[in-house]
């Protein structure tokens, strides 16, 4: 009785090449109308204020924060000025306690900047003068200028207090989370609630006595753009496929009406798209949006939902929506014989990793996928319930690459039709990172195949999809030293 189940899954997760060229001419339509002015579309199109990408001739010495990922890393970057010259890169890696994720943004902050001190001191070279750091925070933020910004929003299981921008209608009674947010309501939140990340920080470094400063706030695709496009002129593009998701391209400022000033067409700046909240023309189906609806940020008002392309495309959810497929068969199809395994009913107890490694098994009698069932989740399986399984996985994972792939499409077309930059006619290179694209090699290949499709075979013979491993923590410290507030440190 699970064999129609599935078939129904695959029907509703399909992805022929009408959907994805829906979806490709949607972002294209959404990144204008979000340009255009703030709040035109679901993607916020933030503004990175780094209009400046690295030369290879920085210098100094700088630190790097990365907050956002499956891990915080801090990093120290000795850059030695002229022809790219990395001297040398130090870096420590720490897994942020789960009690953190919801905890105040003090006790986040003060964890950030113990984890700092620790390393700076390790290192033994802390700088006589203030250190300055490169901060990729992997958040929306409403940036005021490179180095300072205010969360919009938690995401990826964030849950932090005391950061987030409230507004707040007293008169009417209405505490709206802010999504359109123009300048006097910056302002009002300001002295309201919303606190800059920045200052956060800063008094976090305060209360443990370190003498540094930020010099650069950046998302994490901002950071991994500049990283990548350090070492290589043609990046145009980077996309995070991690815990969460995200976009972010260079984009000439006279294309950017919400800038409102007169622009040269040659002067550029990297706009960060949040693609997460994309929502138009997805395939969707009643496992997504009971997730959703079940998600620590679901959608606030009736059918709708909150960042619906990150839930249907990345990692911290994709083992989620595959867990609830597998429950209904069970539950409605004795996919697992007569009783429903217990716990399958936790929520998040198969993770996407689960799925990959489940994916990568050669064996005849899928031996691995058994065992990745009965560890994670108590199942005794036989080999026809394993391949039932195994497809439910392949039918998530392969929309959800599909998509993504078609997302890239969308931001490479746009840029192609609005600045005939021809970017299709020559080498162009779009900077892969996160957890995901690195260690789903099927999704890796279903993103590419998607991408081929659309462009066709001799456009995507330019486009170079190449993965630009933590490239983020080179970016932040490459942006750090271009917007010193010193001068060259060293
Ligand atoms: C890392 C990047 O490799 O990928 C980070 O350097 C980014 O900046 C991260 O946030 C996202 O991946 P994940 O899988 O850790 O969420
Ligand atoms: C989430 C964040 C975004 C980040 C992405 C990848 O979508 O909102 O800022 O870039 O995850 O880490």
């Amino acid at each position: 009785a699970a064999a129609p189940m599935l078939t129904k899954l695959q029907q509703d997760c399909a992805t022929p090449l009408p959907v994805l060229r829906n979806v490709a001419a949607s972002m294209s339509d959404d990144i204008r109308a979000g340009l255009a002015v703030d709040g035109g579309s679901d993607l916020k199109m933030i503004l990175s204020y780094v209009d400046s990408l690295p030369t290879g001739d920085e210098k100094g010495l700088f630190y790097a924060l990365d907050l956002g990922g499956t891990n915080f890393r801090v990093l120290r970057v000795e850059l030695g000025g002229k022809d790219k010259r990395v001297i040398a890169i130090e870096s420590d890696q720490v897994s942020i306690p789960q009690e953190l994720m919801s905890a105040t943004s003090e006790e986040l902050f003060d964890f950030i900047a113990s984890a700092l001190a620790n390393f700076a001191h390790k290192g033994g070279n802390f700088p006589g003068k203030k250190g300055e750091i490169g901060f990729t925070f992997s958040f929306p933020v409403k940036q005021t200028s490179i180095d300072s910004g205010i969360l919009i929003k938690w995401t990826k299981g964030f849950a932090v207090s005391g950061t987030v921008c409230i507004i707040n209608f007293g008169f009417l009674g209405l505490t709206l989370w802010s999504s359109f947010i123009t300048e006097h309501m910056l302002r009002h939140c300001l002295a309201h609630a919303g606190k800059d990340v920045v200052a956060c920080l800063n008094e976090a470094m305060d209360r443990k006595g370190i003498d540094m400063r930020v010099s650069a706030l950046v998302n994490d695709t901002v950071a991994t753009l500049a990283g990548a496009r350090y070492w290589d002129d043609d990046v145009m593009v980077s996309v995070i496929l991690g815990t969460g998701t995200n976009a972010c391209y260079v984009e000439r400022m006279d294309c950017i009406p919400k800038l409102q000033g007169e622009f040269s067409p040659s002067r550029r700046t990297i706009v960060n798209l949040e693609w997460g909240a994309f929502s138009k023309g997805l395939p969707l189906t009643v496992f997504d949006r009971d997730m959703d609806a079940a998600s620590i940020n679901p959608g606030e008002q009736a059918n709708s939902s909150f960042n619906i392309f990150e839930k249907t495309i990345s990692g911290m959810y994709l083992g989620e929506i595959a867990r609830r497929a597998l429950l209904h068969m069970a539950e409605e199809g004795s996919l697992f014989g007569k009783s429903v395994p217990e716990k399958l009913s936790m929520p998040f107890v198969l993770g996407t990793p689960d799925l990959s490694t489940m994916q990568q098994d050669g064996t005849e009698d899928l031996h691995t996928v058994g065992s990745v069932l009965y560890n994670v989740a108590g199942v005794e399986t036989n080999l026809s319930s394993r391949k039932i399984v195994l497809e439910v996985c392949d039918t998530i994972v392969k929309r959800a690459a599909r998509l993504a792939g078609a997302g890239i499409v969308g931001i490479l077309q746009k840029i192609e039709e609005d600045t005939k930059d021809a970017i299709f006619r020559k080498r162009t290179v779009v900077a892969m990172d996160g957890g995901l694209y690195e260690r789903y090699p099927q999704y890796r290949r279903y993103l590419k195949e998607a991408v081929a499709e659309l462009l066709g075979p001799e456009t995507s013979q330019n486009i170079v999809i190449e993965h630009s491993k933590d490239g983020s923590g080179i970016g932040a410290a490459l942006l750090a030293a271009t917007n010193s507030k010193y001068g060259r440190n060293l």
